[in-house]
């Protein structure tokens, strides 16, 4: 009798089940609540898409439209891809959904696989899952900080806590051209010694030789120029403005000059959270993300600065499993989701309020009572009639002066009347208002 054929699944591509589904769903649920707690709206695009959208935004050049894309024509001769990453779909739903015209700035979220013809190995499949966050209309660098402490939140609820954020700065369109001729006429007189790819690369995206894992390629990056050194005025302010938020939230971080990531569209900030003892492996980081001011525009909408960043659901599994991790979070317990009309809005007034509002919606996220903000805005009418909009029962003000006294205002929004409170008391006299 001939024997029945089985099958495979296609190299690559996992079956998730038993242990590594349940820690599939913790990610997935975590990201969820926090998402929720952040007032992050959920959003969902589809698997395929238009190629072109890929070719345009994740950029021509990249090793993942280079080597890794599995896109087809259909039947009727439509150019089609399944999605490589997240960004350009949310970016081209947002223009397509007319969200540009929404109040600034809009925080989505979504969650799902992706799709990279890679060579497959540890920590790097063909097909993979990400939660991935965007906001759009952001200029500010708080919102930079607020994203790392974000996933900063969902490693830490997942148990996951012996990492460093890796950060650096690739400048703009202004700044970067300079930097890039120093580091080309740097690697072409070492270019005998490069691994063949980056002498491809030295040709078609100079700044990723920066991100060769070859050691003769790394020993020669030791002395390569560093583009911290070459940023204009504008993305040195906001790089320092960045550093000074993620300092005052004491998230353990590293400058890494070298650190430009994959992707066409960053600029200004960049960032990769690495676990502790994989510095120097590849395929090492958990999740990756940046700043991206020129993509809305470039795919067909008006110009909006945006940042955002993506977590490896794999890659974070591998971690939990390798280093036994077990944390028992009570937002899986007692399957806390954050999915309330938040009762309290921040406002916050002056640079010095606006570090301390960081910690802040920390405490409160800590305290599991869910807070609005909107850390862009700068002035107190806005806010309040956006805290207004919002029918939250108690609003938060913390100008300059309430910080210099450690102390806050707490403003009832039914009747008006305003206390002043002292910071480290906050939370419980919340708590005691809210009962
Ligand atoms: P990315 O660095 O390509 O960024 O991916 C983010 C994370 O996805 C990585 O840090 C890693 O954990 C995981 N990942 C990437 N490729 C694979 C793979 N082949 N196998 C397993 N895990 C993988 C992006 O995708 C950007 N769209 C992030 C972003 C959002 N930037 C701004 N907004």
């Amino acid at each position: 009798m001939a024997r029945k054929k089985t099958y495979q699944a296609l190299t690559g591509m996992d079956d998730i089940f038993g242990k590594d589904l349940e820690i599939f769903r913790r990610i997935e649920n975590i990201s969820r609540a926090i998402a929720n707690f952040y007032n992050f709206k959920e959003i969902i695009t589809p698997i395929i898409e238009e190629e072109e959208l890929f070719k345009k935004g994740t950029g021509e050049n990249t090793d993942i439209i280079q080597k890794e894309t599995y896109s087809f024509s259909t039947k009727g001769k439509e150019k089609v891809i399944l999605r490589p990453e997240f960004t350009p779909s949310i970016v081209r739903a947002y223009i397509q959904n007319g969200m540009e015209v929404l109040p600034k700035p809009v925080k989505l979220w979504t969650f799902g696989p992706l799709f990279r013809h890679e060579k497959p190995q540890k920590g790097r499949k063909r097909q993979f899952f990400q939660f991935n966050f965007e906001v759009l209309g952001t200029k500010n660098a708080i919102m930079d900080a607020l994203l790392i402490q974000l996933f900063s939140n969902i490693l830490y609820e997942l148990g996951v806590e012996k990492w460093r954020v890796n950060v650096n700065s690739i400048g703009c369109q202004k700044c970067r051209p300079t930097f890039l001729r120093k580091l080309k006429s740097y690697y072409t007189s070492k270019v005998k010694s490069l691994c063949p790819d980056c002498k491809k690369r030295l040709i078609s995206n100079p700044l990723r030789v920066l991100d060769c894992k070859e050691e003769k390629c790394q020993r020669i990056k030791k002395f390569s120029p560093q583009i911290l050194n070459y940023l204009c005025e504008e993305c040195h302010n906001h790089f320092k403005v960045f550093l000074e938020f993620i300092d005052e939230l004491e998230i353990p971080y590293v400058i890494n000059p070298y650190l430009v990531r994959g992707l066409d569209y960053y600029e200004k900030t960049v960032f990769e959270f690495i676990p502790e003892g994989k510095e120097l492996a590849s395929q090492n980081a958990l999740i990756g993300g940046g700043r991206y001011n020129k993509l809305v525009e470039m795919l067909g909408g008006r110009l909006t600065f945006a940042v955002g960043g993506a977590g490896g659901v794999e890659r974070i599994i591998e971690e939990i499993k390798e280093k036994k991790i077990n944390k028992k979070s009570d937002i899986i317990e007692k399957k806390i989701d954050f999915n309330e009309t938040p009762k309290v809005f921040l406002v916050q007034l002056g640079e010095l309020a606006k570090k301390r509002s960081l910690k802040i919606i920390e405490e409160f996220k800590k305290s599991r009572i869910k807070i609005e903000e909107n850390l862009e805005k700068d002035n107190l009418k806005s806010q309040l009639s956006l805290a207004s909009q919002k029918k939250v029962k108690y609003t938060l003000i913390l100008g300059q002066q309430e910080c210099v006294n450690n102390e806050i205002i707490i403003r009832n929004m039914e009747n008006g009347i305003q206390e002043i409170v002292p910071q480290q008391d906050l939370i419980r006299e919340i708590k005691k208002r809210l009962k």
